[in-house]
């Protein structure tokens, strides 16, 4: 079934019975400018869907093979795992999910460094090479957790800025523990793993890890 035909139905359910999710919130809320469209309801599940899933999948996963890449930060974390709050914001500044924004138009002609950038023009925001820029951060290459000037562009900023951030976070700051203190001795299988055609979201298409065990 299509992803379009299936939020429809799923849009029409819970307008008929609401339950207590976020989806069930939007399809009965009477905003002041009046209840969501339809299409206003598909497009806003279909972007929460899109930004919300296969960001945090990449997340994780470009995680774990920086991990498995840094041995020793991988140690620490099992040892520390508050190290997983600012692991995780140094790894959407070193492997963002979100590569580059594809979509800006310039409103002005805007100056950048001595640069005119005209009224009109189309802009694609690479975030992933802002985030590894020398003249903002020190080593850029580097992955270091213990990094404290880490306001990097992994999450957008401004009126755009993620909304799903806090959620993301968590969700990585939990599995990336939990992956570390439960598997014992892992080791990659690929280096590097296959990944997806994808320009704006960069994340592995598998991580294949071979393990000793799985620990309760
Ligand atoms: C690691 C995971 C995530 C990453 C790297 C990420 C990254 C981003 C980035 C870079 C933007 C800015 C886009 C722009 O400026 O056009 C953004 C916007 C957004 N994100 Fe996330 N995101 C993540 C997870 C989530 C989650 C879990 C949700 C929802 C549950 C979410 C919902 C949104 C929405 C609705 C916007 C649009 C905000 C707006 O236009 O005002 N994201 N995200």
């Amino acid at each position: 079934m299509q992803l379009g035909m299936y939020l429809a139905g799923l849009i029409e359910e819970r307008r008929k019975n609401p339950g207590d999710d976020m989806l069930s919130q939007l399809a009965t809320a009477k905003g002041q400018d009046g209840p969501m469209t339809t299409m206003e309801l598909l497009s806003t599940a279909a972007l929460l869907l899109i930004a919300g899933h296969e960001t945090t999948v990449n997340l994780i996963t470009n995680g774990m093979l920086t991990l498995l890449r840094n041995p020793d930060v991988l140690q620490r974390l099992r040892n520390e795992p508050r190290l997983a709050v600012p692991l995780v914001e140094e790894l959407l500044r070193y492997e963002p999910p979100v590569q580059l924004l594809p979509q800006r138009t310039t409103l002005a002609d805007i100056e950048v460094r001595g640069v005119t950038i005209p009224k009109g023009a189309t802009l694609w925001l690479v975030l992933a090479s802002g985030n590894r820029d020398p003249r903002r951060f020190e080593n850029p290459d580097r992955f270091d957790p213990d990094r404290q000037d880490i306001q990097h562009l992994g999450l957008g900023s401004g009126i755009h800025s993620c909304f799903g951030a806090p959620l993301a976070r968590l969700e990585a700051q939990l599995a990336l523990s939990e992956l570390a203190r439960r598997l014992e001795n892992p080791r990659l299988l690929d280096d590097p793993p296959p990944y997806r055609r994808n320009a704006v979201l960069r994340g592995p298409r598998r991580l294949r890890i071979a393990c000793d065990g799985i620990r309760a």
